[in-house]
């Protein structure tokens, strides 16, 4: 995300100057090249800038904040094995900029934290490396970045852009740098931890809707009714906003920022059960497969779709990772199909390759995205197939021939009547 922050800054007529620890996003920079691929106009934005002399890069954290009057942080914070915030990366980075901040210079956070990591963990530690005092004669402020892969252009230029510092000076200067990158709405928040906490708030919310959808869809399983059909009725009341199921939640935010709450508000139970009921829709997967074939033991299984979501070539905190772990702990045999994955990507991950086309003997099919190209499977490819798990629900309208069972989440195929279990009254 950092890339494309650097282009517009520099798109808006500052001078950015990229650090990176990584040689080679600073060279391509430096050569006028974007290292990302998939998000529009981020290469052409970046030529230009390049181009016009208002973006370079460099590995030299002091230098390029000496330089600088506003540095802006976006590395990552991810989860450790115990699901707590792994800082390495982010504390590196404060530790590597700190001998180049002077007074007056503005510190934004945007890479999602913790409530009160911005004040309590990365102000203290930069008044210690300065010598500065906070909000006084150096100003830190934190800024959630809320870009959606594959459309941050677009984002940047409508998401309203929160901002809270540590004072009201640091929340002031914060603001009026965004209002001159940003053609979107500034929103002036009252502190760094209320626009720490409304990240979080965000995409907990996000998690714990999918994992309520999660758990209408198996209802509507055992009951033999659509969950799509009762999504969509029950959110056209205009106060009902009901996600969709699926086969679970990836990515490097929506199932890691629960665990960031988490981490410092234990009490948050319903939290913590939402990121159970996702995980486990990977099991229920699994059973269906195991049931329909009577055992996994050298079961071939194909499954497709690796990366996290469709379109993007991301595997982080993909459900695809512990599905195919999973399948071949229980013994079966995987083969996996990404268009965006090499062979040997795929390999990597546990699974032979499957070409896209070619005859397959698996006997179950789960895809664990929703790509565009799987309404287009031929059953013809799979002479042996006995289930189709559809977790993305995009596959009810496939013709399957009839001894193929179809198991979508909470989406059944066949016209049954439902099945309301009566109360004895
Ligand atoms: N990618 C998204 O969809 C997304 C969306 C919203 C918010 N974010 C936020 O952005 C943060 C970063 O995500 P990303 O997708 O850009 O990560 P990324 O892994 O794509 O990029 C991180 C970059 O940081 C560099 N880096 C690592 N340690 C460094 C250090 N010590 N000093 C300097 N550079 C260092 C890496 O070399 C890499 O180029 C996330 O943690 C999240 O808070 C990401």
């Amino acid at each position: 995300m950092g890339l494309p922050l650097a282009a517009q800054f520099a798109g808006h007529g500052w001078t950015a100057i990229a650090y990176d620890i990584s040689e080679a996003v600073v060279g391509a920079i430096n050569e006028g090249r974007s290292h990302l691929v998939e998000e529009p106009g981020v290469a052409e934005l970046v030529a230009a800038s390049h181009a016009a002399g208002r973006l370079r890069a460099t590995t030299d954290g002091v230098a390029a904040a000496r330089e600088a009057d506003v540095v802006v942080l976006i590395v990552p914070v991810k989860l450790d094995a115990a699901h707590q915030p792994d800082y390495s990366h982010m504390d590196a980075a404060v530790d590597a900029i700190a001998g180049g901040l002077h007074e007056d210079s503005l510190v934004v956070f945007e890479t999602t934290l913790p409530v009160g990591d911005t004040r309590g963990r990365y102000a203290a530690r930069l008044e210690a490396a300065t010598g500065l005092r906070a909000d006084v004669d150096l100003f830190i402020a934190f800024s959630p970045e809320r870009l959606y892969s594959g459309a941050v252009l677009r984002n940047l230029a409508t998401y309203p852009k929160l901002v809270g510092g540590l004072g009201p000076a640091s929340t002031e200067r914060a603001a009026l740098f965004y209002d001159s990158v940003l053609d979107a709405e500034i929103v002036a928040m009252s502190s760094a931890e209320a626009a720490e906490f409304s990240k979080l708030a965000d995409t907990t919310y996000r998690d714990v809707n999918i994992a309520l959808a999660n758990e209408f869809a198996a209802y509507a399983d055992r009951v033999g009714v659509d969950i799509r059909e009762v999504i969509a009725a029950a959110n056209s009341q205009p106060y009902s906003h009901i996600h969709q199921p699926g086969i679970g939640v990836g990515g490097h935010c929506i199932p890691v920022y629960p665990h960031f709450l988490l981490s410092r508000a234990p009490e948050l139970t319903l939290v913590a059960r939402s990121r159970e009921v996702n995980d486990g829709q990977i099991r229920i997967a699994v059973d269906a497969v195991r049931e329909a074939l009577g055992g996994l033991d050298g079961a071939p299984v194909l499954v497709l779709g690796l990366t996290y979501r469709h379109g993007v070539n991301e595997l982080a905190y993909s459900r695809a990772l512990p599905l195919v772990d999973a399948l071949a702990a229980a013994g079966a045999r995987v083969s996996a199909f990404d268009p965006l994955l090499s062979d040997e990507e795929v390999r990597s991950l546990g699974a032979e390759p499957w070409m896209w086309g070619t005859p397959s003997d698996a006997r179950a099919i789960v895809t664990q995205t929703g790509d565009r190209r799987w309404p287009m499977l031929d059953a013809a490819w799979f002479p042996d197939l006995a289930i189709l798990v559809d977790g993305r629900n995009t596959l009810a309208d496939l013709a399957l021939p009839s001894g193929v069972r179809y198991r979508g989440i909470g989406v059944s195929r066949s016209n049954q009547i439902p099945s309301v279990p009566h109360l004895a009254s």
